[in-house]
């Protein structure tokens, strides 16, 4: 991140999901009415101003992010479902950027959300909620994953109210491909760290194929979020997660492409567009999972 600057991809993703909206209802699987006041100024006072999504939006290429952002924010809002049914009530959102689950999402309203994200990025989304006149019930962490000490941010999540003995999910969405290796490993130990027998973590990843073969686009997309001081750095082989995932103290208990995904979600011409499979979301669970479940 360039320091002083709220997350540039936090905003785009944000936008993303907002932009969801120009999508007709039987396509919709994921609303977020939050999203695009993180976006430009213009465009938020643009549909402010028509009370609509301009159909822009779903053009080929901008429309095909859209897409899969509707996708990855489905997947992970019926995860939190899953684990509120279960009885969870505890959710960790670890760069947490622009999320609006807290307010967006009705079953957790029993639930306490705790945000951990850069000082700049959670500056920005206080005052953006506060113009908009909404009070986050989520409990707030300012934290620089690149400077403060990770070990220490379970005894400040507890200082927060968590309690490291109920189970907690975590959120690592559009993250883990900013870490390095190392960071990835301190980051999957200190998650275990505060979560108890019955927690959760579900995160998106690109497939590590994606990083080591390049096609065009993805040297394309590399250059622009790089530009942006959010370069990609890791990714995962899908058949080696689950072993990974082990050996920190968690298993894998679901594992697909985006694209998988969508087939499963959206209807058959939308789904099309969300054609990439280096583009994953996995679940995993803090009890080690004896058959793990994962689409190739
Ligand atoms: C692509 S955004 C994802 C945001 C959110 N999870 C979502 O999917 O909408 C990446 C997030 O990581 C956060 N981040 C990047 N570097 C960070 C750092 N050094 N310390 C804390 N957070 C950081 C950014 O502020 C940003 O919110």
């Amino acid at each position: 991140m360039k320091e002083g600057t709220p997350s540039r991809t936090a905003a785009w993703v944000a936008a993303a999901r907002g932009l969801g909206m120009a999508l007709p209802a039987h396509a919709r699987i994921a609303e977020d009415p939050f999203g695009l006041a993180f976006s430009s100024p213009a465009l938020s006072a643009l549909v402010g101003r028509t009370g609509s999504v301009p159909a822009w939006a779903l053009t080929p290429g901008l429309g095909d992010f859209v897409l899969y952002m509707q996708v990855r924010t489905r997947v992970l809002d019926d995860a939190v479902r899953a684990f509120v049914a279960a009885g969870g009530r505890q959710l960790v959102l670890l760069g947490a950027g622009y999320d609006c689950r807290a307010l967006r999402l009705e079953e957790l309203r029993e639930s306490t959300v705790f945000e951990v994200d850069h000082p700049d990025t959670q500056r920005h989304k206080l005052a953006v909620l506060a113009r908009l006149g909404k009070d986050s019930p989520s409990r707030h962490l300012r934290w620089n994953f690149e400077a403060d000490p990770l070990g220490t941010l379970p005894k400040a999540l507890t200082a927060l109210g968590h309690d490291p003995n109920a189970p907690t999910l975590t959120l690592w969405e559009g993250v883990t491909m900013y870490l390095t290796a190392e960071a990835l490993d301190a980051s999957v130990r200190m998650i275990a760290d505060y979560s108890a027998p019955g927690s959760r973590l579900a995160m998106t990843y690109l497939h590590s194929r994606r990083l080591a073969e390049p096609t065009w686009s993805t040297r394309a997309i590399a250059a622009v979020v790089a530009r942006a001081g959010e370069p990609w750095r890791s990714g995962f082989d899908p058949d080696e997660l689950h072993d990974w995932m082990t050996v920190r103290g968690f298993g894998v208990a679901r594992d697909e492409s985006t694209a998988d995904a969508a087939a499963r979600l959206l209807p058959r011409a939308y789904a099309r567009r969300v054609a990439d499979s280096t583009r994953r979301v996995a679940l995993v669970a803090r009890e080690s999972v004896a058959v793990a479940q994962r689409v190739p």
